[in-house]
C-alpha cells in the first residue's frame, strides 16, 4: 500500500513536469538602441528529464549535448565544434507561467547575463537549409589594390557604435588632417549597420544608425574618398546581423548601387553550414558576385588565416585576405601577430596582399614606441594600412606616426614585396624587403623591454652592392655608414627603420 503511494507521487509528479513542458520554440530578443534586436533562439524537445534541440544566438548554432533537470529548474549545454574550438553555450533557468527565465554567460569569465525567452511559431529563427558550394573556378582579377590599401575601418575604436554621422566627420577627418594626402582613402564601414529584416523583395537594408547608405557613399566620395561596408557569407555577422548567405548576388548589386568600394567578407555564421575546406568556393560565390555587379569594388577576406587562404586568396578575386584571429589593442597581440608572418612573404603580390588585421596606432592601449614599431612592422610586411582608432581626435605623436610618409612609402612599394626575417636573437630582430628601383628597407626590432646595441650586416639584408645612403625614417635623417654592417640602439620595445639605396 506505502509502495504504491509512492509510486501515485512519483506518477503525479512526472505528470506535472510533463504539463509544464519545456518543448517548443523560445526566442529570448534583446532590443539595441539601433532598433534591432540581439535574438537568442531555442528549439526545445523535453522527453522525461532529458532536453534535447539547438540555441541559436548571434552567429553560433548549438546543438544541445548535456541537460539536467526539470522546468523548475534545468541547465542544457549546446556545443558547437569550430574548427579546432569546441564551443559552449550554458544556459541555467527555469519556466515560470510562459516565460523561461535563464541565466547564461557570453565568456567563461562573464558575469551572468539574465534572459527572458517566450514561445514563438515553431521554424521562426531556424537555421536555413544548406546551399551546396559551387564547383571551384578562376575568378579573374579585378585589377585593384595594386599597393595594400589603405584607409580606416569602424571596429577596433567604435564596434557597435558606429553610425552615419560618425562615418561622415571621420571621412571629414582624414579628407582635412592630412591622412588623405598620405594614402588613406577607404572609409569602411564594419559590423552592425545592417537592418534586422530584408525586404520584401529580399533586398538587404540598414539599420536606424544608418537611414541612407546611398547618401553617405555621395558625401564620401564628394570627400575624394571611398567607402567600404561588410558582410558574411552565413546567415548571420560575427555581431549577429543579417548576412548574405543565399543572396551574394543581390548584396553585391545592392552594394554596388549604393556606390560600396570595398567589401570586408566575414566568415562567422558561415562556420554552421560549411566547413573549413569548402571555405575557397563559399567565398568564390561572392568573388564572382561582385566582378558581376559591374563596380570596382575590393575584396577583403576575413576568415581569421583558416585553410592557408593565402593559397587561394586569389583565385577567389580577393584582394586581401586575414591571416589570424582578431587583433587587440596591447603590445602582446600586436607582436605575437605581426612577427609570427615570416612564412607568409611569398604569397603577397601587387593586388593581393596578406592581412594581419587592422591598425590599432591611437587607441591608448599601447606607448608611441609600441605604436611606431606597429606602423614600421605593418609596412615592411606590406599589409594594409587601415587604421583604425578615432582620426577626429589623435595626438600630434599618432598623427605623426600614422601619416610618415616615407614609411608608408615601404608600405606601399611598387614591388610589393614583403620583409621576411632576416636574423634573430633573443628578443632582437632584425627584417628586410627589397624595394623598387634598387633600394632596400631594414628594421632592426628590438622586443625586450631596455634599450639595446644592434646590428646588422648589409649582406645578411640581400644587399649586394656597398650601400651609398641609409635614412632613418623616424628621426628623418641620413644616418652615417661606413663598411659592411650597421649597428643603432634600439629603445626597449622600439624600431630603427632604414631605407637603404645602392644607387
Ligand atoms: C570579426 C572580425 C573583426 C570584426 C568583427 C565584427 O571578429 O575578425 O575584424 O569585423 O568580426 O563583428
Amino acid at each position: 500500500m506505502r509502495l504504491l503511494r509512492i509510486l501515485t507521487v512519483v506518477a503525479l509528479s512526472t505528470t506535472s513536469c510533463l504539463a509544464a513542458d519545456l518543448t517548443g520554440n523560445w526566442l529570448a530578443a534583446t532590443p539595441l538602441p539601433d532598433g534591432t534586436q540581439r535574438k537568442a533562439y531555442f528549439e526545445l524537445k523535453q522527453q522525461d528529464s532529458k532536453i534535447t534541440g539547438h540555441i541559436r544566438v548571434t552567429q553560433f548554432y548549438y546543438t544541445i549535448t548535456e541537460s539536467t533537470g526539470s522546468p523548475d529548474s534545468f541547465t542544457v549545454t549546446g556545443t558547437l565544434q569550430d574548427g579546432k574550438t569546441l564551443r559552449r553555450a550554458v544556459y541555467e533557468g527555469k519556466l515560470v507561467g510562459e516565460e523561461l527565465h535563464m541565466a547564461t554567460r557570453r565568456r567563461p569569465d562573464a558575469p551572468l547575463t539574465e534572459v527572458v525567452a517566450h514561445r514563438v511559431p515553431d521554424g521562426e529563427g531556424a537555421m536555413p537549409a544548406r546551399t551546396e558550394p559551387p564547383a571551384l573556378h578562376k575568378v579573374p582579377y579585378n585589377g585593384l589594390a595594386k599597393t595594400p590599401p589603405m584607409g580606416w575601418n569602424s571596429w577596433n575604436k567604435f564596434a557597435g557604435r558606429v553610425d552615419d554621422a560618425t562615418v561622415r566627420t571621420i571621412a571629414d577627418a582624414m579628407a582635412r588632417n592630412g591622412m588623405k594626402e598620405a594614402g588613406y582613402v577607404y572609409i569602411n564601414i564594419d559590423d552592425t549597420w545592417e537592418g534586422e529584416k530584408r525586404d520584401a523583395n529580399g533586398n538587404i537594408t540598414t539599420n536606424k544608425k544608418f537611414p541612407n547608405m546611398k547618401a553617405l557613399a555621395d558625401y564620401v566620395h564628394s570627400k575624394g574618398l571611398k567607402l567600404g561596408i561588410y558582410s558574411s557569407p552565413g546567415p548571420n555577422t560575427c555581431a549577429g546581423y543579417e548576412g548574405s548567405y543565399g543572396h551574394e548576388e543581390q548584396d553585391a548589386k545592392t552594394f554596388a548601387a549604393w556606390g560600396i568600394d570595398y567589401l570586408k567578407y566575414d566568415w562567422c555564421g558561415a562556420r554552421n553550414l560549411y566547413n573549413e575546406q569548402e571555405m575557397q568556393a563559399v567565398y568564390q560565390k561572392m568573388g564572382d558576385s561582385l566582378q558581376a555587379s559591374g563596380r570596382p569594388i575590393i575584396f577583403s577576406l576575413c576568415q581569421y588565416g583558416l585553410n592557408d587562404v593565402w593559397k587561394w586568396g586569389p583565385d577567389v578575386g580577393g584582394n586581401l585576405w586575414r591571416t589570424t584571429g582578431d587583433i587587440r589593442d596591447t603590445w602582446d597581440s600586436m607582436t605575437k601577430i605581426g612577427f609570427n608572418q615570416d612564412q607568409l612573404a611569398p604569397f603577397a603580390a601587387p593586388g593581393h596582399w596578406n592581412d594581419p588585421d587592422m591598425l590599432e596606432i591611437g587607441n591608448g592601449g599601447m606607448t608611441d614606441t609600441e605604436y611606431r614599431t606597429h606602423m614600421s612592422l605593418w609596412s615592411m610586411l606590406a599589409a594594409p594600412l587601415i587604421a583604425g582608432n578615432d582620426l577626429r581626435d589623435m595626438t600630434p605623436a599618432i598623427h605623426d606616426i600614422l601619416t610618415n610618409k616615407e614609411v608608408i612609402a615601404i608600405d606601399q612599394d611598387a614591388d610589393g614585396k614583403q620583409a621576411t626575417r632576416i636574423s634573430q636573437s633573443g628578443d632582437q630582430e632584425v627584417w628586410a624587403r627589397p624595394l623598387s628601383g634598387g633600394a632596400y628597407a631594414v628594421a632592426l626590432f628590438n622586443r625586450a623591454s631596455d634599450d639595446v646595441k644592434m646590428n646588422v650586416k648589409w649582406s645578411d639584408a640581400g644587399i649586394k652592392e656597398k650601400p651609398r645612403k641609409a635614412r632613418d625614417l623616424w628621426t628623418r635623417s641620413d644616418v652615417k655608414i661606413t663598411g659592411e654592417e650597421y649597428s643603432a640602439t634600439v629603445p626597449g620595445h622600439g624600431v630603427v627603420l632604414l631605407r637603404v639605396s645602392v644607387n
